[in-house]
């Protein structure tokens, strides 16, 4: 499988980490063949023989980076690359941008999909502002979009749903979807401050330089939007999604919740009336026989309701990269099993 990465940042660079540790090929009988890794500032490099990804990981790690050679850049933007490398599969891994409504990433994906390339990505943008276009794109053309480290960072949710529950109709979901709040709110029960929470989150490494994407609900509300698209049908962004972020919330309400044996919880849901899905993130207290109590520090849960089976709650504790990494990964195999490709 020859693969185009765009984006080549944390996900990308722990999934190069593992094509090099991992014996895929005697495991899965699967063997990637990088043949362009193309970012925003750091330039683009494109080899038909193959990338040496130890190399490139190497010169990141040491020199922040893509070689050392700057005559080995390449001249395309990451979008010419999409649109005229040869290549098998395009993996979208450049940074979420919600006031870019998922651009540039979903120009990107089309211009794959277009091509009859199949797409992994993990970047939640195009999912939760295009999903339906791009659909009909991969569709039209017998490729693939896949995305399951979009939301809950790898765990099998779309997976679940797509695999698992074939012939039923997803009624409504409910989730803690974003790691970074529901650590803050913990902190906060225990009697910190929010300001503390977010530094102690930005120290870990969870939580972004800008804090607004999750403390804001921008993060839940694009993956409740891709939730909405994805299993319920729905045709709308972050945006629609009616959102409160958890600024409000003081370190005496979280006590004060705990003292009556409930948590405060940045809670997303989608559900329908009539033919209309509507979705919402909001600061909700949670009683303590509720499984989304149990989810602490940056763990998160999302609870699936059909007509058919009674809900079914997928819990991931405190994921990391690995977990983001492994899903796209995971994709590029279905990828590779619908295909034909090792
Ligand atoms: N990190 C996680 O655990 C996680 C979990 C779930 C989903 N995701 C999603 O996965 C994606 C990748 O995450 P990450 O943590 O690897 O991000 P990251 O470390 O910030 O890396 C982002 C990469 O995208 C590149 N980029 C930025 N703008 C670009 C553009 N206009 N065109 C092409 N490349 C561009 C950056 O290049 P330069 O550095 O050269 O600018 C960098 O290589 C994001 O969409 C993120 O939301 C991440």
């Amino acid at each position: 499988m020859k693969i185009l990465f765009i984006g080549f940042g944390n996900v990308a660079k722990e999934m190069g980490r593992i094509f090099i540790e991992r014996d895929l090929y005697s495991a899965l009988d699967f063997k990637p063949v990088v043949v362009g890794i193309f970012t925003g500032r750091h330039g683009g490099l494109e080899k038909k023989e193959g990338i040496e990804l130890k190399e490139v990981l190497n010169e990141l790690r040491l020199n922040n980076r893509l070689t050392a050679d700057e005559k080995e850049l390449s001249s395309l933007t990451p979008l010419e690359a999409a649109k005229t490398l040869d290549y098998d599969v395009l993996v979208e891994l450049s940074a979420l941008s919600i006031e870019g409504r998922g651009e540039p990433a979903a120009s990107h994906i089309s211009a794959a999909l277009m091509r009859g390339k199949s797409v992994a990505s993990a970047n939640k943008g195009p999912v939760s502002f295009h999903y339906r276009e791009l659909k009909e794109l991969a569709e039209k053309n017998g490729a693939l979009y896949l995305f399951e480290s979009a939301v809950m960072d790898g765990a099998p949710l779309f997976n679940f749903c797509s695999r698992c529950m074939k012939g039923a109709s997803v009624k409504g979901f409910s989730g803690i979807l974003n790691g970074t709040t529901n650590f803050i709110l913990s902190h906060m029960e225990k009697g910190g401050s929010l300001e503390e929470g977010i530094k102690m989150a930005q120290e870990a490494g969870i939580a972004e330089a800008d804090p607004s994407m999750d403390v804001d609900g921008w993060d839940p509300s694009a993956k409740a939007a891709a939730l909405a698209n994805v299993l319920m049908g729905a045709d709308m962004t972050p945006f629609d999604v009616d959102r409160e972020g958890i600024r409000t919330v003081t370190t005496e309400m979280a006590k004060d919740a705990v003292k009556r044996n409930m948590r405060l919880k940045l809670i997303c849901r989608g559900w329908k009336e009539g033919d209309a899905v509507h979705a919402s993130v909001k600061v909700e207290e949670v009683s303590r026989d509720d499984v989304f109590c149990l989810i602490s520090h940056y763990g998160s849960a999302v609870r699936i309701e059909s007509d058919l089976m009674h809900p079914n709650t997928i819990v991931q504790e405190c994921p990391d990269l690995l977990d983001t990494a492994y899903g796209v990964i995971e994709d590029l195999i279905t990828i590779r099993d619908s295909s034909g490709l090792i």
